[in-house]
């Protein structure tokens, strides 16, 4: 295993940083579609102690690949490298051609690598997401992301798209486009829309928010997603940041440079809502001692997207394998205790 990891890191740093970023991209996505890496069990740990429940829907461990990609092709793959669950990219009413080139940079921080993007929600839209996603197997749960305009666009993507999806996530939150970021701007319509999306699915919900409005988060937003049934919270997106090499000069931050807030955001909403939420911590996860430290602070399950980029395929089975070795050295039966015997729900 820690061979694996080595190789990927030497492909990264010699072969894909070295690349101009798009690029990288291409090549890095071409590399995912076409090799059948979700075939080999290497990627794979399964354990029953691993098992959480989201939602009540259950996931065979907590480890949630985040929304970014929308080939049918990766999300197939991507359900067979470790994760417990896997999120579409969010999918919007129409396609999007996105933001254009350059919308992805790679940064190096004082945290390790990560990345700035201004995609712009490039997708395929509803109609392609229709057809494609009856194909998808479920080899592990499938969470659905949507992202609209309106209060109504939002309805029919959920209303389309829920009954291929095990959970559907609403995207309240990217910092790309003014559509999505406004919504933690305006609590009052977030109410509206919180009921309207509530009452399109029996589906899980889960409602996905910004770094960016931790003060709004805990007042106002998250207390409105409670009042409507949604009771699942992801922290979070990316953060907004000046980025000059980008077309639009800022882009979302993601990869380890997130990951204090995300902690202290987890044992926060803990702390100030108790059980009352189920907690998918996402934002710098590249490492397993952090899943650890996170679902001992408090949080149900967590997702990443940059680690898999940065650290390769294999960092889920890392973090597997040192979750199960804390659940043996702790004496507990299932991952939940473990979050359980922290004083944390
Ligand atoms: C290129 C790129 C595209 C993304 N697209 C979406 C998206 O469509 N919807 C969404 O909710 N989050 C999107 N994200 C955010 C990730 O899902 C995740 O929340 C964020 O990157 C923080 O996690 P990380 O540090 O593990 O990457 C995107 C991130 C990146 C880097």
């Amino acid at each position: 295993m820690r061979a694996a990891s080595l190789i990927y890191s030497a492909i990264y740093r010699g072969l894909f940083c070295r690349l101009p970023d798009p690029m990288a991209v291409s090549l890095g996505q071409a590399l995912l579609r076409s090799l059948p890496l979700d075939w080999l069990p290497l990627f794979r740990l399964k354990d029953p102690r691993l098992s959480v429940t989201l939602g009540g829907v259950r996931l065979p461990n907590p480890l949630i690949l985040s929304s970014m990609y929308y080939d049918p092709t990766i999300l197939r793959r991507a359900m067979g490298l470790g994760f417990g669950a896997v999120t579409t990219k969010s999918t919007t009413l129409t396609p999007r051609p996105g933001h254009p080139e350059p919308n992805l940079v790679r940064v190096e921080t004082a945290r390790g690598p990560g990345l700035i993007n201004c995609n712009g929600f490039k997708n395929p839209g509803l109609e392609v997401y229709r057809r494609a996603l009856p194909t998808l197997p479920h080899r592990v749960p499938l969470i659905v992301s949507v992202g609209g305009e309106s209060i109504e666009e939002y309805v029919t993507l959920v209303e389309a798209l829920a009954p291929f999806g095990d959970l559907v996530e609403v995207n309240i939150s990217s910092p790309n486009t003014a559509l999505v970021y406004q919504w933690s701007q305006k609590p009052e319509e977030l109410g509206s829309l919180f009921k309207a999306v509530r009452a399109a699915t029996d589906k899980p919900l889960i409602a996905k928010l910004s770094p960016d409005f931790s003060e709004a988060n805990d007042r106002a937003i998250i207390p409105l997603a409670l009042d409507h049934g949604i009771r699942i919270i992801n922290h979070g997106n990316t953060r907004r940041v000046t980025e000059p090499r980008l077309s639009q000069g800022t882009g979302g931050l993601s990869g380890p440079e997130l990951f204090p807030q995300t902690l202290d955001t987890v044992r926060r909403l803990r702390w100030r809502f108790g059980d009352q939420l189920e907690i998918l911590a996402t934002g710098g996860i590249d490492a397993p001692d952090k899943v650890l430290t996170l679902l001992r602070a408090g949080a149900t399950a967590c997702g990443y997207f940059t680690g898999l980029v940065t650290r390769g395929p294999i960092l889920a089975r890392l973090i597997l394998e040192q979750l199960l070795q804390e659940i043996t050295r702790r004496g507990v039966t299932r991952l939940d205790d473990l979050r359980r015997s922290e004083g944390n729900f």
